[in-house]
């Protein structure tokens, strides 16, 4: 029989995607219950061909150039490729494959969920009813804001960005977006375009981020933007922390000017900047946009299908370098 390729596996992945590495691969498999640091992915991936990991390990520059000689391919259990410095990866000839299309709907449900948490105060009612401080139907309590019918502007319309356009028009939202480039008008579903995310701004009642985070977009949302906004406008950020310079966002949540915020991401996470503990209009989730059961499997499979083509010398389905 022929010898299995050997992995690193960083994580505890779902069951179902843990038979199938089991069954295929002569897995080495990360047992300390944690997300192995640099010296651990460099000194346990010695002799394996390739490596399985998740979001949260960090492969840079640094950690690519001490990875032994045998690692071919890195195939990472996420969409986002942020963790993983691609260019040092391309220069040492190691591919890198990432889990697009699978989690698309799952994160643009948290993306609405938390626009609808956020703007119907959802942690204040549910703190309210859980501490049993609830006195009773008010005509005026925890009154929040209408979805219906409002503009929500899109920073980022990839394929996360449009389903949540395609979810938002369910609620007669006026969608605006800005993306490096503008869609062909049949992937527009009547949405606005604004040549640049200064121009969308303005016109943003909720504002959803859904970019990819780049070196260009770091701190995106800081106090000069947020500025740009109405005020009262909402926040939610379901695509990477450090597209929000969260000090500007909590000055900001303070003050009013932005009446509410949804966060299923944070620069620094799982730390989060403690400023937002204490402030009734934030919704805080920790990452689980792309957790549902279903997705998670697949977004497995997704990394497995790109592992057993390599193997068999098959083109990537999902190869970034
Ligand atoms: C991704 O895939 O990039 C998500 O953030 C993890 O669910």
């Amino acid at each position: 029989m022929a010898k299995k390729p050997q992995i690193f596996v960083t994580q505890q992945f779902p069951d179902a995607v843990m038979a199938r590495v089991e069954r295929d691969y002569d897995a080495r498999l990360n047992d300390t219950g944690r997300v192995p640091n640099a010296e651990e992915i460099v000194s346990r991936t010695s002799g394996c061909d390739a490596i399985f990991c998740a979001p949260t390990e960090k492969f840079t520059a640094d950690v690519i150039g001490r990875l032994p000689e045998s690692v071919r391919l890195i195939a990472t259990f996420s969409v986002g490729v942020d963790h993983i410095d691609l260019a040092a990866a391309k220069a040492r000839g190691i591919a890198v494959t990432n889990t697009p299309d699978v989690l698309t709907d799952a994160t643009a449900d948290i993306t609405l969920l938390l626009i609808l948490a956020a703007a119907r105060r959802a942690y204040e009612g549910e703190r309210m009813v859980r501490e049993d401080r609830w006195v009773g139907w008010d005509p005026k309590m925890l009154m929040g804001i209408e979805v219906t019918g409002k503009r929500l502007g899109i920073l980022g319309m990839g394929r996360i960005g449009q389903a949540v356009a395609r979810r938002a028009s369910g609620f007669s939202m006026e969608v605006h977006y800005h993306n490096r480039k503008r869609l062909p008008k049949d992937q527009e579903q009547g949405a606005i375009y604004h040549e640049t995310a200064d121009g969308l701004l303005p016109h943003c009642d909720f504002l959803s981020i859904n970019a990819p985070a780049t070196a260009e977009n770091y701190h995106f949302l800081n106090q000069q933007r947020i500025a740009l906004l109405p005020d009262g406008a909402v926040v939610v950020n379901t695509a990477r922390g450090t597209l929000v310079d969260d000090d500007a966002l909590i000055a900001a949540l303070k003050s009013g000017k932005i009446a509410a915020a949804g966060l299923d991401v944070f620069e620094g996470e799982p730390r989060i900047n403690p400023g937002y503990r204490n402030l009734e209009n934030v919704f805080l989730l920790p990452h689980l946009g792309s957790a549902t059961i279903e997705t998670r499997n697949a977004m497995g499979f997704k990394c497995l299908d790109n592992l057993d083509a390599f193997f068999a010398g098959r083109p990537l389905p999902d190869r970034l370098v």
